[in-house]
Order: structure tokens, then sequence, then C-alpha cells
């Protein structure tokens, strides 16, 4: 059988009033990329001639969003006649005049839709020689969809939408899940025919199946097996399922690829995270956008990660962090806070309760305690002490802090930028840095301590109070 030439159609114009969002239903996403992304890559599967999207309802920003996802796709903009049938009428028309190939239909809005099954789909209607070829699903609620109905001979006769359908149709298990081929041609023939008199006052893609059946031609069936791959998203509610469903298949593929995920229905992860064999991922994790993780990483518990790199053999606990580097045999958290242009090197540690942000952390250095580290860069081997502050933001401007290799600051201090700190220097407890400390040098900032010995007791003979400690002080204070 020699290859026909094909075309794909996305149906995307819809308006998904049952999402009631001011973002159009197809940019919603699921696993870090959005609805119709999920339909285009799957498209792109087929390697198909031709991609024509059918976009009205808030077209630019659909049509932003998939010009990277889908480089050279035809725009369709559906005009104001509503429907599938006129939708996917103006993508034919779109296409060029001498394609006579096979027209895949999909829908925006069904994201879950495999390579594999469409493949299936396809090798059917061109072994079969139909003019169409259906891909449908056996649901325990048909609730929505439109409903197959097979005439005596088993055979499809026509697809009854939902809101036409009479009660005794709408116990009909088998449903149009929208997704087609047609063979152009006949496609062609059969859409100018297709009327809007129903429910829904809409030019219905459904009825050009009881059109090719009328004019005496085939259409095929195919079942599929796997129901779950064909759901709709038209609400919040089928969103959440929908991403439920993903990430399961997401957290299986990653298992059987040699990752330990403890507990799949608290893990979430982005269809383009990788990580590598014999990372350990634990619950309350979700991974996003392009995160890495290394071979034997520890991620989690209960840790968010974004575009972050995590090196081999790292260990991220309690944390979030967005557009870090977290090097090899580094330690993360519990509870800290990797803000953009987080770099830490390998073997170093960014401990508890630390903020980072837009700073380079060398091989070794620790950052272990209460701190807020921005806008700088920290050499190798030093360790900042408890609670060690850069003062980056003077109100107006940011400006950097540069700590050099082997310091050890002080608990308490505050590191007032701009200001460098050399090599081997080491800083006084509660020292406020606001001049240079040269390599090798002690900066100390705090006035010297004095004790004035026996202050409580004057202060309590000034009073008239019993002096503390005393048998008549009252026990503790107030
Ligand atoms: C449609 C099918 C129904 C099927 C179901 C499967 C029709 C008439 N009904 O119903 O048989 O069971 O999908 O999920 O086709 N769209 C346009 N232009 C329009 C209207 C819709 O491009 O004028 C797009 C939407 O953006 C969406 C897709 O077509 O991506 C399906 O439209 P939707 O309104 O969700 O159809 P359903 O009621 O779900
Ligand atoms: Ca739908």
């Amino acid at each position: 059988m020699s290859e026909r030439s094909l075309a794909v159609v996305v149906l995307a114009a819809g308006q998904g009033t049952r999402m009631r969002s001011a973002t159009p239903k197809v940019l919603h996403r699921i696993a870090g990329r959005t609805l119709i992304g999920h339909v285009l890559t799957t498209a792109r599967e087929l390697a198909p001639a031709h991609v024509a999207v059918v976009v009205r309802h808030e077209r630019d920003a659909v049509v932003a969003a998939i010009a990277d996802a889908a480089p050279g796709l035809i725009v369709v903009d559906q005009d104001e006649i509503p429907g599938t049938g006129r939708a996917v009428e103006l993508a034919v028309a779109a296409l060029p005049a001498a394609f006579d190939g096979d027209v895949v239909v999909l829908s925006g809005d069904v994201p879950l839709l495999d390579p594999a099954t469409l493949s299936v789909l396809l090798d059917r209607h061109r072994s079969a020689g139909a003019a169409a070829t259906l891909l449908t699903a056996a649901l325990a609620d048909a609730t929505g969809y439109g409903r197959i109905l097979r005439g005596a001979d088993g055979l499809v006769d026509r697809i009854v939408e939902h809101a036409d359908a009479s009660e005794e149709q709408r116990l009909i298990g088998e449903v149009n899940s929208g997704t087609y081929v047609f063979a152009a041609a006949a496609l062609r023939a059969a859409l100018p025919r297709i009327g809007a008199q129903n429910a829904q006052g809409e030019k219905y893609l459904t009825d050009a199946i009881g059109i090719l059946r009328g004019d005496g031609l085939s259409v095929a069936a195919t079942l599929a097996d796997d129901a779950t791959s064909l759901a709709g998203v038209n609400d919040r509610a089928q969103l959440a399922e929908a991403e439920r469903v993903l990430n399961a298949r997401i957290v299986r593929a990653h298992q059987l690829a040699g990752v330990t995920i403890r507990d799949p229905h608290t893990t979430w992860i982005d269809v383009d995270v990788t990580i590598g064999r014999d990372a350990e991922i634990l619950p309350g994790t979700q991974l996003r956008g392009a995160t890495t993780i290394g071979e034997n990483a520890i991620v989690g518990p209960d840790t968010t990660l974004t575009d972050t790199e995590v090196g081999d053999l790292a260990t991220v606990s309690r944390s979030d962090a967005t557009l870090a580097v977290i090097g090899t045999a580094a330690t993360v958290g519990p509870f800290a806070y990797l803000r953009p242009g987080t770099v830490l090197g390998a073997a170093g540690k960014i401990g508890t309760f630390v903020e980072t942000k837009n700073t380079v952390i060398g091989k070794g250095s620790k950052v272990p305690h209460l701190s807020y580290v921005g806008d700088a860069e920290i050499g190798e081997g030093s360790n900042l002490g408890a609670s060690t502050i850069t003062a980056n933001y003077d109100g107006v401007r940011k400006h950097r802090t540069r700590i050099g290799s082997r310091v050890h600051t002080g608990v308490h201090n505050s590191l007032v930028a701009p200001v460098e700190i050399g090599d081997d220097a080491t800083l006084g407890a509660g020292a406020v840095i606001r001049k240079d400390v040269p390599p090798g040098a002690l900066a100390v900032s705090v006035a010297p301590q004095r004790n004035r010995e026996g202050w409580a007791a004057e202060q309590a003979a000034a009073s008239g109070l019993a002096a503390p400690g005393s048998e008549d002080a009252a026990p503790g204070g107030e």
C-alpha cells in the first residue's frame, strides 16, 4: 500500500465556556504543557505534510502559544459560523487545493491521546479504504459525548450529540472521541452539506458521518482499549483528572527507567523533566519545567523544583528552587529557598532557613543556617556563620558581595554591599562589614564587651525590691 499524504487538523476555536476561565481552554496546562501543546506533540509524531490549527476565541494568545510548538503550521481563523463542522470546513479549504490524502481531525482539548493509538486508527482507515474512520470509546459515564448509532449490520450509521439525543440514545455507552480520519475528497464533499438544525444551532462535524453513509460510502470505527486516553477536558474537574492520568504515565515511565519514586500519588512530574538512574524521589515532590535530576540524587520529601538542575548524588530536602543549579553531591535543605541564578558548587551546602538569589557558591562552600545571600559570589571551601546576611539592596540599586575562598564569616554578620571579603579572611561574630576585608585579615566591628558586676542588685536596691536570687524574690518573670 502506498503511503497517502497526511494532513492533521486541530480544533481549537471554541471558547471553553465550561472552564469558566479568562484563559482559553486549550492553553490550560497539565504536566507543564498546554492542552493544545500535548495535541500538537502527538500530531508531529505522525510526520504529517500539513498541520492546520483552527482558532477564534482568544486567537492571538493561542497562536502565540503554539508558534514555537509547531513551526510551519497553518493557522485557520474560524468565522462567526459556529461548530466543529465549520471549523474543519475552513481548515480543509486552507490546505493546498491539490491535497488528496487523509485528514486526521484532533480536538485541542483531548490531551492524552497517544501517537500509538493514532497510528492504529490510521492503519485501520487505510486498510479498510474507508471514507472516514472514527475512534470510539466505551465509557461508563458518557454524559456530554456524542453517541455512536450503529445499524442492524453493526456498522456505524451516524453520531448523535448528547444535547440532541433521546433518553434511549443516551443509554448508549459507545461515544465519539472527537478523533477521526477522513479521505480528503469525501470530507470536502460532505462538509458543505452539514446544517445547523440541532439543539446547539451549530454545524456539527459529527453530521459528516451520517452524510457519508447516506452517500453509500464506508465508515469504519475503532474502539480504543484505553478510554482514559480519549477523555476530553471541558471543565476544571476533567482538567485535574487528565493531569492525574498523565502524571501516572510519566511516573511509571521513570520508574521503569530505574528511578525510585516512593509515592506516585503525591509526586508530580512535568513532561520535559529528566531523571537519572537510581535517583530517589520522595513523597510530596513536584518536578517542573525543564528540571533535570542526576543519578543517585535524593529529592524530597515535600520539595518543588522548577527549571532546576540537580547534580549526581545531591540531596534536596523540603525545599523550593527555581532556575537554580545544584552541584554534584551538594546538599540543600531542609527548608531552603533557592531563587533564580543560584549556583551551588559540588559538595556545597545550602542549609536550613536559607534564601539565596543570583549567587554562585563555590565548591565545598557552605551556607548552613538562617541566611539570606543575594547578588553574591563565594569562592571554594568557605563557611558562612549562622545568620550571615548580604545587605544587597540600598532601596534603589542592588549591589554585589564578593567572598573569597576559605573565608569564615561569624554568626550574625551583615555584609553591606558592595563589599569584598578576601581569601582566608575571618569575620567576628555580629560584625557589620561595610568596608572590604583584605585576604587573611580578621575583621571585627562590634564594640568590646563590658560587664558591670552587681548590676541586678543595684537595680533592686534602687527600686526597693528584693534582690534577685534572695528568698523573697518572685519566681520567674512576668
Ligand atoms: C465534541 C463532539 C462529540 C465528541 C466530543 C469528544 C461535535 C459536534 N461533538 O463534543 O461528538 O463526543 O467532542 O470530546 O463535534 N471547536 C472549534 N470550533 C467550534 C467549536 C468547537 O474549533 O466552533 C473546537 C473546540 O475548541 C474543541 C473541539 O472543537 O477543541 C471540540 O469542541 P467542544 O465544544 O469541546 O465539543 P464537545 O461538546 O466536547
Ligand atoms: Ca470537548
